[in-house]
């Protein structure tokens, strides 16, 4: 239940990130303002990683390969790539995708110009559609 919640928000999250960064970066080339449907796209971005976040802590918990660290310990998880990828790589990267996307966020307020919003928007958001598109389980996902 909480595996499907968090794979089927991972394709809501994914294509919300995906329409941000395209977004910032029209608004970036093209030279446009910063309009308020610029900021609720990048809000919207913002309030969909954190549920996921959320949502991938508890099937974090639930999980098989999280199972297997508790019976047979860290170590041996570290050896099987697969259970490495999942108790390890992926959250790991998510999270530091997340807290780009948080951090950028919270900077673009802070900036004065058009320009400089759509930027540090694109720099973050951008950084995390990375990570993101690293470390997802795409064998596991797509054979769901
Ligand atoms: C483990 C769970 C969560 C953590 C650690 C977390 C962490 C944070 C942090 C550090 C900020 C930045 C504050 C700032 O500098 O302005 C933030 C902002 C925010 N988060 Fe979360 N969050 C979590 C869950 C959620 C959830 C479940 C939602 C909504 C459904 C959410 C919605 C927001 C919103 C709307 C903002 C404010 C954006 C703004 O600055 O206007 N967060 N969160
Ligand atoms: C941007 C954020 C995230 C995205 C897009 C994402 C995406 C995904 C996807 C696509 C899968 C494969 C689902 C499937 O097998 O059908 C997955 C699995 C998983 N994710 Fe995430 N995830 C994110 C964040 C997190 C975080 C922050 C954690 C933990 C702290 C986490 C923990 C897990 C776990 C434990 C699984 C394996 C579930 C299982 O097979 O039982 N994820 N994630």
């Amino acid at each position: 239940m909480i595996k499907m919640l968090h794979s089927g928000w991972a394709y809501i999250t994914l294509l919300v990130l995906i329409f941000a960064v395209v977004n910032v970066v029209i608004g970036l080339t093209s030279k446009k303002e910063f309009k308020d449907k610029d900021l609720r796209i990048s809000l919207f971005t913002l309030i969909v990683a954190h549920l996921q976040l959320i949502i991938g802590f508890i099937a974090f918990f639930v999980s098989a390969q999280f199972a297997y660290v508790l019976d047979n310990g860290m170590g041996a998880a570290m050896k099987e790539p697969e259970i490495r990828l999942i108790v390890l790589e992926h959250p790991l990267m998510m999270i530091l995708a997340i807290a780009a996307i948080t951090v950028g966020f919270s900077k673009h307020k802070r900036q004065t110009t058009d320009n400089g919003k759509f930027k540090t928007i694109a720099l973050y958001y951008g950084i995390a559609l990375i990570f993101v598109l690293s470390r997802i389980p795409w064998s596991q996902w797509l054979s769901f």
